[in-house]
């Protein structure tokens, strides 16, 4: 049966991805189809060294690099003198080598001249101490003043090499969302708030001010929030904060865009897992996403990393990039592993086959002054190529291999996760349980359907949803009325949703819905939380379709309409949980909606979720999977390419359906598939 379901899947897919609209045009026209390379830092290198790194780089397949992004004291050593000659080599250079450029805007480093003579522009942390030089990202955001100087930096780059033909594309800073108090951005902060309020009045009456006497009587009073501040005035911030990185980025943008020949692309580095700004919305205005890919264990999350590659290409709907991502190890872990021999090739194919039209390590040399000396890199400090660097190459050949048939293609998707920044911050500001990490949660839902089903797509707004057949909602913890209706909208018409625990609690204020949870979502699932649990000891969680446990977190659910299933229940017992349900569905006009209120184990998940994929008619790509091994695959143009890794820790095979190839030798595959620890096959259909 499974086989059946496989090759149905499979069809499925591949008419799915025919319907897939196709990607909007993103101006990576010079950058040409699968990008790969690595950041590059001339500036901290004797010129004499350039020759023999480019030529190593070339020799690994790299068709570009990546510089400049913290060169700024050296660009304008003093107040408006700038030393170009360098950057005009060094580009010159890497052209002659084959090599494309990215150029980065320097502004994460300001030049010590300018914090010394412009204090002003320095972030200021909570307990009111300003920051100094002797790092980077010190400057504030909201401050008006550094984003004069740094559109001055950014255009002056632009007009100088933005129409050079190896100049690809531009990334603005660098990591975006170190956190500010200065009184600039506070003020900045209070007049937003009274542009989106109107009154104070108005504002006081949407926190519910009265609690506490929270209520302010005046603009003036209203601080950047701390840790024990109104979580609703947390979520304003954070929402302001991530408008400022759009506003900062915006006057750079702006900068640059003249300089930039259409098919030059303007992107920055976002930094996946983490949530200190709305990356979606600081996405919008860019071509491009790109995001830093990095992990602090001992060997690569291959869900969260799928996670992030979905995510990222969520943003803005289109293919993305990795701008970095460790060749060995980082530095500022609690314990920096050295990558397991294979993980860094699997980990590109990877990101390859979920949408990333680009790949570049951080970095090549590692520097010799500095904090990051240890830091992974392709060659050791004397230039010498380190035992990653033979993998690197490997991944060069290969790409060059496929970057003609895999050019324009797109990931496939017959499932859709919703994710929301302020779903996250809200749930990070009140956590009930120290356990309950949203991003932990998204990755638990990511990791347990992902077998079940062809592809995901991560999706910030519940817009659109028709084209999927299963709908994850995680988390939607901060949701409004439209969105709920969206979703009532979307199950109605034949889609199925799966709602996670603590779905419509907030509303976008982060006020509490009334009655209670799920919100607006509570008609469509017609079943309502009474009370909720942080179980002490792990509470077993029964049903037909699974069994498993619970540890972090725990709803008892009271069941409003006669038409719910209980799916999944709490054992007889004294406490208040009793035999209680756990996890419901019903079938709503052609559709079903199905609420998880319950942190289930992993196998309990994923067997859950397998069978709600199953319910929607949703199926992987190939059948007979095993655990461990992903398959991802990208369409377009009529031609589909699957990238198959083994993540397990053991030899893993599957069957493979009939007139399949392997892009990386040209040899027929199947008809079955064996692949070893980090294992990877790319296969295209004759
Ligand atoms: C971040 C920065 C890089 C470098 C790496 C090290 O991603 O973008 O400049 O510091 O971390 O892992």
């Amino acid at each position: 049966m499974r086989v059946w379901r496989g090759v149905l899947g499979l069809l499925g897919a591949t008419l799915l991805a025919a319907a897939a609209p196709v990607a909007p045009p993103v101006p990576t026209g010079a950058a040409g189809p699968l990008a790969y390379g690595t950041a590059w830092y001339p500036e901290q290198w004797p010129e004499a060294t350039w020759d023999a790194d480019l030529q190593r780089m070339q020799a690994a397949g790299f068709t570009f690099v990546r510089v400049a992004e913290f060169a700024w004291s050296t660009i304008e050593p003093t107040e408006g003198r700038y030393d170009w000659a360098w950057l005009d080599r060094a580009i010159a250079k890497a052209a002659a080598h084959d090599l494309k450029v990215v150029l980065g805007t320097p502004t994460a480093a300001p030049p010590a001249w300018l914090t010394a003579r412009y204090p002003e522009v320095l972030l200021v942390e909570e307990d009111g101490r300003p920051a100094r030089h002797g790092a980077r990202r010190h400057f504030s955001v909201g401050s008006a003043l550094y984003r004069q100087k740094a559109a001055a930096i950014a255009g002056a780059m632009a007009a100088r090499y933005g129409g050079k033909p190896a100049v690809i594309g531009v990334q603005v800073d660098n990591e975006y969302g170190r956190a500010t108090f200065d009184a600039e951005t506070r003020r900045r902060f209070q007049q937003w708030l009274r542009a989106k309020y109107s009154s104070i009045d108005r504002f006081n009456a949407a926190y519910h001010g009265a609690q506490w006497s929270l209520a302010y009587s005046d603009w003036a009073q209203v601080p950047i929030p701390g840790a024990g501040d109104s979580p609703s005035l947390y979520l304003d911030w954070l929402r302001f904060f991530s408008e400022q990185w759009r506003d900062y980025q915006q006057v750079q943008i702006d900068a640059i865009r003249p300089h930039l020949p259409g098919d030059r692309f303007i992107t920055t580095n976002f930094t996946g897992r983490y949530d200190n700004f709305d990356f979606a919305l600081t996405a919008q205005p860019l071509d491009l996403v790109s995001w830093d890919w990095y992990f602090p264990g001992p060997r690569v999350d291959p869900a969260e990393g799928g996670l992030l590659h979905d995510m990222n290409r969520g943003f803005l709907g289109r293919n993305f990039w990795i701008m970095e991502t460790a060749p060995g190890n980082t530095n500022w872990a609690e314990r920096n592993y050295t990558m397991p021999r294979g993980e860094v090739r699997a980990m590109a194919w990877q990101a390859v086959g979920h949408g990333a039209d680009g790949y570049a390590f951080w970095t090549w040399r590692p520097a010799l002054g500095g904090v990051e000396q240890f830091h992974g890199a392709l060659t050791d400090a004397g230039g010498r190529p380190q035992p990653v660097y033979a993998e690197a190459a490997q991944v060069g050949a290969e790409f060059a291999r496929v970057r003609d048939v895999i050019a324009g293609t797109v990931p496939i998707a017959d499932t859709a996760m919703l994710h929301d920044f302020p779903s996250r911050w809200a749930i990070r500001r009140q956590p009930m349980t120290v356990d309950f990490n949203p991003f932990t949660l998204f990755t638990d839902f990511y990791r347990a359907v992902r077998p079940s089903v062809a592809g995901v797509a991560v999706l910030n707004q519940p817009t659109d949803l028709k084209r999927y057949k299963l709908v994850v909602a995680p988390l939607p913890h901060v949701i409004d009325a439209a969105a709920a209706k969206a979703l009532a909208d979307y199950v109605r018409g034949g889609g199925h949703l799966v709602l996670g625990p603590r779905s419509g609690v907030k509303d976008p204020t982060n006020a509490l819905w009334t009655p209670g949870a799920p919100g607006p979502l509570a008609a469509l699932v017609g079943a309502h939380v009474d009370q909720t649990h942080v179980p002490p000891a792990p509470i077993a969680v029964t049903g037909d379709i699974a069994t498993g446990s619970a540890a972090i977190w725990a709803e008892r659910l009271a069941i409003d309409a006669p038409d719910v299933t209980v799916l999944m229940r709490y054992p007889r017992s004294a406490d208040w949980l009793d035999d209680a349900p756990a996890v419901v569905t019903r079938r709503v006009g052609r559709g079903r909606v199905t609420y998880v209120g319950v942190w289930l184990d992993a196998a309990a998940l994923q067997k859950l979720l397998a069978w709600c994929a199953a319910q929607a008619g949703a199926a992987p790509l190939l059948p007979g999977v095993p655990d461990g091994v992903e398959v991802a695959a990208r369409s377009g143009g009529g031609r589909t390419t699957h990238v198959v890794i083994n993540w397990a820790t053991s030899e893993q095979s599957l069957p493979l359906p009939p007139g399949m190839t392997s892009l990386l030798d040209g040899a027929p595959a199947g008809p079955r598939l064996t692949l070893p620890p980090w294992g990877v096959a790319v296969l295209g259909q004759r």
